[in-house]
């Protein structure tokens, strides 16, 4: 499949690494692709430059050209700014095609824990759909930190859960697919893209856990 992942921070190399390694041919989109080459991340970690000589099979694209490749999009991009960020891929570039989002629309203007730019009555994966109307989104994977995306076998043995909220039925099995390719078994599909405020306001949970384990290599599993 050909996957565009919009968004070059942890998450989108995450998740496009991973993609390639399965076989996808991937690219990745930013805004501007000569200012992202040259960027040099403050946290020291990897450089998207050497990201990209590390994994030499993902192309990065400037907005639109990634959305004209991907037949599947995934968007990774700052919450805050992932209305902002698709309008640069272009409706026209993601009618018809599957668009994931794994976005939390996180607001850190007041510090830290981060409040929700989004909440109770809308969330930003319906925002999403309502701008983008011929989309097919899906939401997913923005419960897990993202080493835990691609490898859920990270936690709990692999046997943790991961949730789908989304419109269509069918982007929402082709999303499982990948979602069983990156080794996630326990896929609890919660509805329509009205269900993604459930996962959306698990953050303010999912920072505390954060907080009380000092580390994000948790995630959770529904029992009954
Ligand atoms: N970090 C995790 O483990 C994790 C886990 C679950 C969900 N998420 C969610 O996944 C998304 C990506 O997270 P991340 O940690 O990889 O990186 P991030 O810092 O939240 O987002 C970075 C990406 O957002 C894009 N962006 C576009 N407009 C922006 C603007 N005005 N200001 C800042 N960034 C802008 C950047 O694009 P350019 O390439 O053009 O600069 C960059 O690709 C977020 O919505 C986050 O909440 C993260």
């Amino acid at each position: 499949m050909r996957i565009a992942v919009i968004g070059t921070g942890v998450v989108g190399r995450t998740l496009a690494g991973r993609c390639a390694e399965l076989g996808h041919e991937t690219v990745v989109g930013t805004r501007d692709v000569s200012a992202t080459l040259s960027r040099t991340d403050g946290d020291g970690s990897a450089t998207v430059a050497d990201w990209l000589a590390a994994n030499p099979a993902v192309r990065l694209l400037d907005l639109p050209s990634a959305g004209g490749f991907g037949e599947l999009v995934v968007n990774a991009t700052n919450g805050a700014a992932s209305l902002q960020s698709l309008a640069g891929v272009g409706a026209e570039n993601l009618a018809g095609k599957v668009l994931v989002d794994v976005a939390n629309p996180l607001d850190f203007s007041r510090g830290f824990p981060p409040t929700l730019l989004v909440k109770d009555d809308d969330c930003l994966g319906e925002q999403i759909q309502r701008e983008f109307p011929d989309a097919r989104v899906v939401k997913t994977l923005n419960t897990v930190t993202a080493a835990v995306m691609v490898d859920p076998g990270q936690v709990g043995d692999g046997g943790t859960t991961v949730f789908l909220s989304g419109d269509d039925a069918p982007a929402k099995a082709l999303v499982a697919g990948l979602l069983a390719e990156f080794g996630w078994r326990d896929i609890l599909d919660l509805g329509d893209i009205t269900t993604a405020r459930g996962t959306e306001m698990y953050l303010p949970l999912w920072l505390r856990i954060l907080g009380a384990r000092n580390s994000p290599q948790f995630n959770i599993r529904v029992v009954g």
